[in-house]
């Protein structure tokens, strides 16, 4: 009976269409075709391939350990939930089971992200044991990654190419908080405190180190993994160490919100409010609340915006919305979905290569996916679109 909530939400949407708004119903209608075109080239013959992105005309696939290769899975299932067509069910099984061997990825800290946005819900949605059994083998990869002197989960791997370049022993990026949630759902599964002990140091180290007084937050933070001491504070995707690079806001925001959730610790709640209020009342956000790549970029307002940042920062508002009960927040999440549900961000109906938004910034600095569709800027849209039509308040 612990699916029983999200079997009724399916059923409830089937059956009364009526309730849902015109909104809802556009977008899912508009998503539903799309992602038929993006299905067909990522499906050829008995080849299940993973999109990232859509590139001069032309999608763009990863092999299955790059951290965004559960996010098209993932939407499979967002789009499952949201029409209750058993077409979606059948391709989010594949495109999930398509990644199953990254439960034992122990090199990157994004195996929770990868398998949580696949397994995770798909488990939510179907009870399948043997997803279950997916989602706790990555939970204990993931854990591998905890360095007890530091009391954080490593990021990446120091000992080798760019980042030993740079000197780094022990990077943690704030993206990391997103990682938690398959810790703590392993102990609510098993019972089991161990997961949900790393994520609570994580969080709480997190917490402490990489924000600044404003509330904005360093997107790395360098560890000596033998003492725990601080060695330094930078930027990667960022426009400079001190600046605010839009993304890792957004996920600071859905980390502390998502940590909230499964803790009840009231620091982390204060922690995703006085976030939300540094971005909603940043004077680089747009009137139409997608904001800049980075919320200190050079340039601004020539310069690019950022349809991920964006996004994720709805998802999370919803949420932050429902758990404190602070109307405010539904309300410039609405803001944000009606811009990016616009013709100014929007995939015009056939084109985009059948991914849903356009204008996302992954990498900047770097020159990579700069101004493009991205495959997580879709999964948190149409998870914030899950989130808009479930909501209570
Ligand atoms: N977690 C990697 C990124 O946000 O680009």
């Amino acid at each position: 009976m612990k699916h029983f909530p999200a079997v009724l939400a399916i059923i409830l949407l089937m059956a009364v269409p009526a309730c849902r708004n015109g909104f809802l119903a556009d977008n899912v209608r508009f998503a539903d075709s799309q992602l038929r075109i993006l299905l067909d080239k990522c499906d050829e013959g008995d080849t299940v391939r993973v999109p990232a992105s859509f590139i001069d005309g032309e999608v763009t696939f990863v092999p299955i350990d790059d951290w965004v290769s559960g996010f098209f899975a993932g939407s499979l299932w967002y789009m499952y939930e949201l029409t209750g067509d058993g077409f979606w069910k059948e391709h989010a099984k594949a495109h999930t089971e398509r990644i199953d061997s990254i439960k034992y990825l122990k090199w990157h800290h994004d195996v929770g992200f990868m398998i949580y946005d696949s397994f995770g819900n798909g488990y939510r949605l179907t009870g399948d044991p043997a997803y279950r059994e997916v989602l706790l083998e990555a939970a204990r990869s993931l854990s591998t990654r905890f360095r007890p002197a530091a009391g954080i989960l490593q990021s990446w791997d120091a000992d080798s190419g760019w980042r030993k370049e740079r000197g780094w022993r022990c990077p943690v990026i704030i993206d990391n908080m997103m990682n938690l949630e398959i810790l703590f759902n392993a102990t609510k599964e098993t019972g089991d405190s161990s997961f949900y002990k790393i994520a609570v140091s994580h969080a709480d180290k997190t917490l402490q180190n990489h924000f600044r007084e404003d509330a904005s937050s360093y997107h790395v933070v360098d560890y000596d993994p033998d003492t725990g001491e601080i060695r330094g504070k930078y930027t990667f995707q960022g426009c400079d160490d001190s600046s605010a690079w839009a993304r890792g806001q957004s996920w600071g925001l859905y980390g502390f919100t998502m940590a909230y959730s499964y803790t009840k610790e009231a620091k982390y709640l204060d922690q995703a409010e006085r976030i939300a209020e540094f971005l909603l009342n940043h004077p680089s956000l747009p009137a139409d609340g997608v904001p800049y790549w980075d919320y200190d970029a050079p340039g601004i307002p020539d310069t690019y915006r950022d349809a991920s940042a964006a996004a994720i920062m709805a998802s999370a508002l919803y949420q932050l919305s429902e758990l404190d009960g602070n109307k405010e927040y539904r309300k410039e999440a609405d803001r944000i979905m009606t811009t990016l549900a616009s013709p100014s961000f929007r995939s015009e109906p056939g084109e985009g290569g059948g991914f849903l938004l356009q204008h996302s910034v992954g990498h900047l600095p770097a020159g990579g996916y700069v101004d493009v569709p991205l495959t997580y800027s879709d999964y948190y849209f149409l998870e914030a679109l899950v989130r808009k039509q479930s909501r209570r308040l």
